[in-house]
């Protein structure tokens, strides 16, 4: 399976295990772990708008920073802009917030509900350019099929 293949696939898996339920916790949750499993990222998981701040949602991987302000790093810098952040390399993102040494490429989406960001899915890779346009357009439709507030 190619990569588009491997999305197409997940998507129609997500779809499924999310239909039926409509907890903001427990979608967040298995949305992660289907993500993070397919394709063994290094870290991926949720952060959701809470007032001025982005606060750690549900996640699989390592333990990472619970809060962010807006327009901080990749997952504030999605926030303030309202659209997908593709991050080749870290370590050339100006003010990226290295919540692990092991993160070495990213991407985030931002969730978008009527029209305001309700919260980011951050991905992380151990790897450099792991992202790409691809990965931008299917995440986008896969958070579309969750509310996370
Ligand atoms: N690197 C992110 C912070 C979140 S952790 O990677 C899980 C950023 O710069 O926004």
């Amino acid at each position: 399976m190619n990569k588009e293949e491997t999305y197409e696939a997940l998507y129609a898996e997500i779809a499924s295990v999310v239909a039926d339920e409509r907890d903001a916790v427990a979608n967040m949750a298995n949305v992660s772990a289907l993500v993070h499993e397919r394709f063994g990222f290094w870290w991926t998981g949720f952060y959701r708008v809470v007032g001025e701040q982005l606060v750690l949602g549900p996640f699989q991987g390592p333990v990472a920073c619970t809060r962010i302000a807006k327009g901080r790093g990749v997952c504030g810098t999605s926030w303030a802009r309202g659209e997908t952040v593709v991050v080749d390399d870290v370590h050339l993102f100006p003010g990226h917030i290295a919540c692990s040494s092991a993160s070495r490429s990213e991407i985030v989406v931002p969730v978008i509900e009527d029209g305001r960001v309700t919260g980011v899915l951050d991905i992380d890779s151990q790897y450099l350019k792991t992202f790409d346009q691809t990965d931008a357009a299917w995440l986008e439709k896969i958070v579309k099929l969750i509310s996370i507030h």
